[in-house]
């Protein structure tokens, strides 16, 4: 007998430049049995820890950016990307902008041509 999927599992960058010299991801059980938008999943991940940073983000239509993050390696638009119960995703902060902590960077400071270079051959 086929039983529905009732959560997704997110795992989640974290990083506080205060504490730590590297990142590492933390994994978070969202329970759900609708689809949910990759906002929502962040905005739940804070409701389960309150120290975890992310963007609110403002126009929910895939029009202003501000919700760009990288999704199991592509960076997506989250108010718009939906995540389906029983997946399994990784957050990490969008590339190619200087990061402040865990999934929040600086969109008015994008990396140069060199450090995007660096960052997607270094592996
Ligand atoms: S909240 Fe504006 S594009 Fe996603």
């Amino acid at each position: 007998m086929f039983a529905p999927a009732t959560s997704i599992t997110a795992k989640v960058f974290r990083f506080d430049p205060s504490k730590e010299k590297e990142g590492h991801l933390q994994s978070f059980i969202i329970k759900t049995s609708e689809p949910l938008s990759v906002m929502t999943i962040l905005a739940k991940v804070h409701d389960l820890d309150p120290t975890f940073a992310c963007r609110t983000s403002t126009c929910f239509k895939g029009k202003c950016g501000s919700c760009l993050i990288r999704v199991n390696g592509k960076n997506v638009l989250g108010c718009i990307e939906l995540v389906q119960p029983g997946e399994e995703i990784t957050l990490e902060p969008p590339s190619h902008f200087q990061l402040i902590r865990d999934v929040v960077v600086d969109f008015s400071h994008p990396l140069g041509a060199q450090q995007k270079y660096d960052e997607e051959t270094e592996q």
